[in-house]
C-alpha cells in the first residue's frame, strides 16, 4: 500500500498496535517503530514480540497510550507513516480520534487508517449485537454469541453439505488458525464482543481528511492518505 520495499529512514507510529504483528512488519523493513495501544495485554504481547524479534532494539519503542489522549499524541512528534488499521472505531469517540490521527502525519508523510464501512441497518443490527453481549452476565456471553452466530453458521454448513463437501465446513473450523492465528471460536467472540464499534462511510472519511488538508491517494481500490502540507 505504501509502494515501496523499504522503509529505511523513515519513522511509523502504530497507533493501536495490538499484538504488534504490524509493527514487527514495519521495523523489518527498516523502520523507526513507535507502536503504542491501551490495552496493557496488547502492549504486553508487541513487547514479546519485539523480545523475540528484536530484543534490545533501541528503534522500536512500544508503551501505553491512547488514541483520544490529544496531548499524549502531541508528545510523540511527527512520523512519516501513521498507521492505525482497526483502531480508532473501537476507542468510543471515533471522530476524536480520527482528529487526533492527523496530530503526528509529518508535512509530506502518509495516513493509513482501516475504519469499519457503514452498512446502515447491518451495522446498527451489529452494533446492538456487541453492545448487549458486553452488558449480558458472564454465563449468558457464550450461548449469546451461538445464538447470534448460528443463521451464518446453518448457511456454511447447508453449502458444504449441499455442494458434497462436508470436508469443507469442518476444515473451516479445524484448520482454521493456520491462516487467522487464533481459533474460529475465537475470532467469533472477537467480533461479537468488539465493543465499542462505530461505522463511517467512505465519504464521511474522505471528505474530513479533505477538510483537514490531506490529498487521498487510490490504490487498486484501496485509499491512502497522503499528508498534509
Ligand atoms: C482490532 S484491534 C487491531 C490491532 C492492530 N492494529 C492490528 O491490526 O492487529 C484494535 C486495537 O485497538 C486498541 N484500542 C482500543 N481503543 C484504543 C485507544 N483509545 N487507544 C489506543 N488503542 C486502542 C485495542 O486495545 C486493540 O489492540
Amino acid at each position: 500500500m505504501l509502494e515501496t520495499t523499504g522503509l529505511e529512514g523513515r519513522s511509523f507510529l502504530d497507533i493501536g498496535s495490538g499484538s504488534g504483528l504490524f509493527s514487527l512488519a514495519a521495523r523489518r523493513l527498516g523502520a523507526r517503530v513507535h507502536s503504542f495501544d491501551y490495552d496493557p495485554d496488547s502492549v504486553a504481547c508487541a513487547r514479546e514480540l519485539r523480545r523475540e524479534y528484536f530484543p534490545g532494539d533501541q528503534e522500536w519503542t512500544i508503551e501505553e497510550g491512547s488514541a483520544l489522549d490529544q496531548n499524549y499524541i502531541k508528545s510523540l512528534g511527527h512520523f512519516d507513516v501513521v498507521y492505525s488499521w482497526g483502531v480508532l472505531h473501537h476507542t468510543g469517540e471515533m471522530w476524536r480520534a480520527l482528529e487526533n490521527a492527523v496530530l503526528p502525519v509529518a508535512p509530506c508523510g502518509r495516513l493509513f487508517l482501516a475504519i469499519y464501512n457503514d452498512m446502515g441497518s447491518q451495522s446498527a443490527r451489529w452494533r446492538w449485537v456487541k453492545k448487549t453481549y458486553n452488558h449480558l452476565p458472564r454465563l449468558l456471553k457464550t450461548p449469546f454469541a451461538l445464538v447470534v452466530m448460528a443463521p451464518e453458521e446453518a448457511k456454511a454448513m447447508l453449502r458444504s453439505v449441499v455442494t458434497l463437501n462436508p470436508g469443507e465446513y469442518v476444515k473451516s473450523w479445524t484448520r482454521y488458525d493456520q491462516n487467522r492465528g487464533m481459533s474460529r471460536w475465537r475470532d467469533i467472540i472477537d467480533w461479537v464482543g468488539g465493543y465499542p464499534y462505530e461505522v463511517a462511510k467512505p465519504e464521511e472519511i474522505f471528505d474530513f481528511y479533505r477538510a483537514h488538508g490531506f490529498a487521498l491517494t487510490l490504490k487498486s481500490g484501496d485509499a491512502v492518505w497522503n499528508g498534509r502540507w
